[in-house]
């Protein structure tokens, strides 16, 4: 639905200023991938990078996300648009105010990481694919919701009756099988840096 009647309300102090402030650019880092891909172990390790270099860094995670501001969405595809399309504008509000966001949610549907990329500047939205083979992230489990899916206990589980669309030219991917934590971490300090954002 678009709104009438609304006007938006331009902030005096702007992104810019903030980002001036904090002496580092902001931007979204949306990681993708089947659940125990590493998503939020992955996101989690460079925001420990990135605070340790002083910068304005936060993560947004499916599971803790899900406990708050989207704790009435489950997972049919008509909640899993609606629960992307609120992290993305919340995302876009964590840029509008100069910080870091990593967001960590499978995001399975093309489609609505593509949406979300639509609300960002070209430079803001960096899409990182976490690309890990998904018998391994079957076999590490380390929620047991893949062991109770697969004896019907939980429906709609991505990969495996749910389906999981990679994305096709991510800024990143990276193989959590073949890269520890910290060098999966340094290697996207590495991207930031040479994008200047860092
Ligand atoms: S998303 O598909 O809408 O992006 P999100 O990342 O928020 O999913 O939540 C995924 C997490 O919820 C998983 O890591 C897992 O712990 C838990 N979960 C519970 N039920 C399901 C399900 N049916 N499919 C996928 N993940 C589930």
């Amino acid at each position: 639905m678009v709104q009438k009647n609304i006007v938006w309300h331009k902030s005096v102090v702007t992104k810019t200023d903030r980002q001036i402030l904090n002496n580092h650019k902001s931007c979204a880092l949306w990681f993708t991938g089947f659940s125990g891909s590493g998503k939020s172990t992955l996101a989690n390790e460079l925001d420990v990078q990135l605070h340790a270099l002083g910068m304005k860094s936060y993560v947004l995670d499916g599971d803790n996300v899900r406990h708050g501001l989207n704790k009435e969405l489950g997972f049919s595809p008509k909640d899993r648009v609606e629960n992307i399309r609120r992290v993305g504008e919340v995302a876009k509000l964590f840029v509008d105010s100069g910080q870091i966001v990593m967001t960590a949610f499978i995001s399975p549907y093309r489609k609505d990481r593509d949406q979300v990329r639509k609300i960002f500047d070209k430079t803001e939205f960096i899409e990182i694919f976490i690309d890990c083979p998904f018998e391994i992230c079957e076999g590490r489990d380390p929620k047991g919701l893949y062991q109770k899916a697969r004896k019907g206990e939980i429906h709609d589980f991505t990969g495996i009756d749910s389906p999981y669309e990679p994305p096709i030219e991510p800024e990143l991917t990276i193989n959590t099988e073949q890269y520890s934590v910290r060098e999966a971490a340094k290697m996207i300090i590495g991207y930031l840096k040479l994008q200047g954002i860092i």
